[in-house]
């Protein structure tokens, strides 16, 4: 495949964590690839020899966007249960149910189809990791086929047979959670990376969650939880507890949940294994359920890891752009556009407990996004302007 260097940087964000910046910004920069990897990076005007080139023509690079958060194996679209919440109605993760069943009644062949057409609009918008979800079949089967599904497209599969209880286990909860347990994780955890759980009121409650998160880390599968996402809740310490990659949402904290966060966190990811449980906030879903936003500056202030994902879903939120979710949280999170970017980049990456990608130092897997922009602040300053010039994902131009 031979070398690339993609040179003229004006603004080269590394993440390479040294010298007290985090983006570990380079100006007037040059990047090598070789084999799909960042191989060299340096100052533009000594730029080592390369079969090809790219010319930045002055432009910010960052690495590709990880979104570590979305459901992304559904059937259908819940456009008018969206716009009957823009006329006043509440969610509450009802409409679930809804596509749990277009999705029992979809092909495979229809639901990769859906995956796929996701996928490439992520990867127009510069993300080059996603985590995907299942927690739309809700049966041994439904789930076990949206997961090896989604392993087609990522490494990074999660288990959430426990996003609701469905309605044929209304009456009976408990005999779902065994099923969960039992059966439906046997079939999922050969296509699955990490299991999750909506711990929240309407969904699992916190015993429930226990049991299932405690089966799948059995099964060698890596936890993961939807917490505090609708009111406050368990889901966040019982997530510390476990030892979760991420606990997700965090729309509603306790100062002690704050503090269990604070108290897991370690920056040694950047060396070693990451160990900490990130608080991976997810704003899109605020901004379509019109909610108060989770309180971002308050986890940072008090060195909470946090990380940006869309969530994407045909509920709660339906975008698939980490752009416009780097912007909100910069106008309604109060994140600097600096912690903004580091959080849907290098944040997504330690969610994931992922060292390779996140990052554009030697040795990282080479995805990156040039921007129409001569400096990453624009991703916050130009919302909805598509700024995403071009992706290389594996070192290869998409
Ligand atoms: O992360 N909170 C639970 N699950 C999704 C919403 C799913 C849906 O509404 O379909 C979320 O927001
Ligand atoms: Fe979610």
């Amino acid at each position: 495949m031979g070398s690339l260097l993609v040179d003229n940087i004006g603004e080269l964000v590394t993440n390479d964590g040294r010298g007290g910046d985090p983006l570990g910004v380079r100006r007037d920069a040059a990047l090598l690839i070789e084999d799909g990897q960042v191989a060299w990076v340096g100052p533009a005007r000594y730029p080592p020899a390369a079969d090809r080139r790219i010319d930045a023509g002055g432009a910010a690079v960052l690495p590709g966007f990880v979104d570590s958060h979305a459901h992304l194996v559904f059937a259908g679209d819940r456009a008018a249960e969206f716009a009957a919440r823009m006329a006043g109605e509440p969610y509450t993760g009802g409409g679930i149910r809804t596509t749990v069943g277009a999705t029992r009644a979809a092909s495979d062949d229809d639901l990769r189809a859906a995956v796929r057409r996701l996928r490439a609009e992520m990867l127009r918008q510069g993300t080059t990791t996603v985590e995907i979800k299942s927690g739309y079949g809700l049966t041994v089967a439904d789930e076990a086929r949206s997961l090896r599904i989604a392993a087609e497209f990522t490494e990074d599969t999660t288990f959430l047979g426990a996003h609701v209880v469905p309605a044929e286990y209304a009456d009976r909860p408990d005999d779902y959670v065994g099923l969960v347990c039992g059966p439906m994780l046997a079939a999922a955890a050969p296509y699955a990376r990490w299991v999750d759980v909506f711990c929240e009121r309407g969904a699992f409650d916190v015993d429930h969650a226990r049991a299932i998160l405690a089966c799948g880390q059995a099964a060698g599968l890596g936890v993961r939880v939807h917490a505090n996402q609708l009111g406050p809740g368990p889901g966040v310490q019982l997530g510390v507890e476990l030892g979760a990659a991420s606990v997700d949402h965090c729309t509603h904290l306790s100062d002690a949940d704050v503090d269990a966060l604070a108290g897991s966190t370690t920056t040694e990811w950047l060396s070693g294994p990451p160990t900490n449980t990130v608080a991976t906030l997810l704003p899109g879903a605020e901004f379509s359920t019109r909610s108060p936003y989770p309180d971002a500056r308050r986890l940072l202030d008090a060195g909470v890891t946090v990380a940006l994902a869309t969530d994407c879903n045909p509920g709660s939120s339906y975008t698939s752009s980490m752009p416009f979710c780097v912007a909100l949280a910069v106008r309604e999170m109060r994140m600097t556009p600096a912690e903004a970017v580091w959080a849907a980049t290098a944040g997504g990456a330690a969610a994931l407990r992922r060292t390779d990608v996140g990052r554009l130092t030697p040795g990282s897997r080479a995805d990156l996004v040039i921007l129409d922009a001569p400096t990453y602040l624009h991703l916050a300053y130009r919302p909805g302007v598509p700024l995403i010039r071009q992706v290389l994902h594996n070192g290869v131009p998409r």
